[in-house]
């Protein structure tokens, strides 16, 4: 048995024993065992104690993670070299939000020199636009933006905007990022377009939701504006070129570089429109807790390195107890789309089936994320994760004092999250219940019937994440240290996390299909999909 499979046999025996013990049964076993699970890292507190894994289970972990060549990797990603194989590419997302002059490589190339003149280049337009020395072609303002963009080119940016956008914003940021009209109509719905800028992001300039929105909104310009309306328009993109053929002033085109992943580029210029609209200063502040994380996770040995730990948590789930959900839950409105963001994040870097060298993976790999604000969740899929047959990890994110409104109102908010994670831990037995009914003086049949649906099992993992305020630099720390997890699971499962073949092969078939529904000739299909464009043809 070679040394990592014989980590991995560690991890799953350690499963085996989780299986058979409660979580809270560890506190009282491990006296150290809080102290030694709670996490500070660039400016965020993590607490990762009521996992199911005792401080020995934790050290194996820590083995595993050695074994599997965490540290060697990580050296690999933040040195630029080739960690995406298949596309032949680094992941250099930590370059875009180092301080000036870092000389960071991609490939061997030094890349923070045009990273340093691209965000120089952000700053000069966001300031140009909020001062009004950029105007509109009929000498306005602008006072929107409309955000046309993706996936990676959409979910960051959406994410940022809402956790930190003022209530009555210079400038509003509108997103469309479907090819239903329904969404583009929405996100124009009120804004007058002689004051609306137009910034369409997209990697690859080819996708098609985003040129159909870009063309859309064109059009909307065009029709208020004339010949002039192009001037409403900015781009961001790794293929510049295509986007001043779509017909894009040079000087408004914003470069970003094939060695930024879709998923891992809000740091870029793909940012543009959130630098615009909150502010230069916000998007720097933003970029300054990333690095931060950056800092912490390159630095700081495994055992107390937040993003390895939180990957260890979440892998100790995964496989040693074949857990394939997990659910995300910040206690912000704010931050509302975080879970839309990790669902990219995480499920399009690591749904894999083989591992970076085409073999298939020995091990489930990337957990199903889902996730909605508390309380709202609560009111939602919470009755699952308490009482469903499967069991769901969790993980909470707190804020200490709120941005907004009544402190009354926050502590509400905060006491909830707490005691959520409490119940998932220590559930309420039965005997408890049976005694409180009986208290009541219910009959035993009823009691019966009642006891075991008013039982909570309880010995549900969490993780409970504390932020102390929700502003730019926690939150862009907060975003690193899920994008650092990410990375760590891909080299424990082997694979490559920033790649997306998986996309591929709809897309191709939707153009086929379209080619149908626009009249082209019927192709050969199951007979399912055979009904369904004539269904939808007709
Ligand atoms: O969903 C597939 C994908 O390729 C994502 O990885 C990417 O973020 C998104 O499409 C948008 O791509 P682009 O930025 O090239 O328009």
């Amino acid at each position: 048995m070679s040394e990592l499979d014989a980590a991995w046999a560690a991890l799953h025996a350690a499963g085996e024993r989780a299986r058979v013990r409660r979580i809270a049964s560890l506190f009282d076993a491990e006296p150290g065992r809080l102290a030694r699970l709670t996490l500070e890292a660039a400016g965020l507190t993590l607490d990762l104690s009521k996992q199911p894994w005792s401080l020995a289970d934790v050290a194996d972990m820590l083995d595993l993670a050695r074994t599997a060549g965490v540290e060697a990797a990580r050296g690999r990603l933040l040195a630029g070299e080739i960690v995406n194989r298949s596309e032949g590419r680094p992941a250099q997302h930590a370059a875009l939000r180092a301080a000036t002059g870092a000389g960071f490589k991609a490939a061997g190339v030094e890349v923070s020199g045009e990273v340093d003149a691209t965000r120089v280049a952000i700053r000069r337009f966001a300031d140009d636009v909020r001062s009004g020395a950029i105007k509109g072609a009929a000498g306005k303002p602008f006072r929107a933006i409309l955000h046309i963009g993706i996936g990676g080119s959409d979910l960051g940016p959406r994410l940022i905007w809402e956790a930190l956008r003022p209530l009555e914003p210079q400038i509003e940021l509108r997103f469309a990022a479907n090819v239903d009209p329904a969404e583009l109509a929405q996100a124009i719905a009120g804004l007058d377009p002689a004051e609306t800028l137009v910034v369409v992001v997209s990697k690859t300039f080819t996708t098609l939701e985003t040129l159909a929105n870009a063309e859309a909104a064109r059009g909307w310009l065009r029709a208020a504006l004339g010949a002039s309306a192009d001037a409403h328009l900015a781009a961001v993109s790794a293929a510049p070129d295509r986007a001043q053929a779509f017909g894009v002033a040079p000087d408004r085109v914003f470069a970003f570089w094939d060695w930024v992943g879709g998923r891992y580029s809000l740091w870029s210029a793909v940012g543009l429109s959130c630098a615009t609209a909150l502010g230069f200063e916000v998007f720097e502040r933003l970029l300054a807790g990333a690095r931060a994380m950056d800092a912490h996770f390159a630095e700081t040995p495994l055992e107390r390195n937040a993003p390895v730990l939180l990957a260890l948590a979440h892998v100790f789930n995964r496989n040693g107890l074949n857990r394939p959900m997990r659910a995300v839950v910040p206690y912000a409105q704010r931050l509302r789309l975080f879970a839309p963001f990790l669902q990219q994040l995480e499920m399009e870097s690591n749904g894999k089936r083989v591992d970076a060298h085409g073999r298939p993976v020995k091990r489930g790999t990337a957990a199903s994320v889902f996730g909605d604000a508390g309380t709202n969740g609560q009111h939602a899929f919470f009755q699952l994760l308490h009482q469903g047959t499967d069991i769901v990890p969790v993980d909470f994110v707190a804020i200490r004092e709120g941005t907004e409104g009544d402190p009354a109102m926050q502590r509400k908010l905060l006491a909830n999250a707490v005691a959520q994670a409490e119940a998932l831990l220590v559930g309420r037995s039965e005997a408890e219940v049976r005694a409180e009914l009986e208290a009541k003086g219910l009959a035993k049949a009823e009691i019966d019937e009642l006891a075991p649906q008013r039982t909570f099992p309880g010995d549900r993992p969490s993780s409970f994440i504390v932020l102390d305020r929700l502003d730019p630099e926690r939150l862009g720390a907060l975003i690193a240290l899920y994008e650092h997890k990410t990375f760590v699971e891909g080299v424990l499962w082997g694979i490559n996390s920033f790649d997306q073949w998986g996309v591929e092969l709809g897309k191709s078939l939707a153009a086929r299909v379209l080619g149908e529904l626009e009249g082209g000739a019927a192709g050969t299909h199951d007979p399912s999909t055979e009904a369904l464009i004539a269904k939808l043809k007709a």
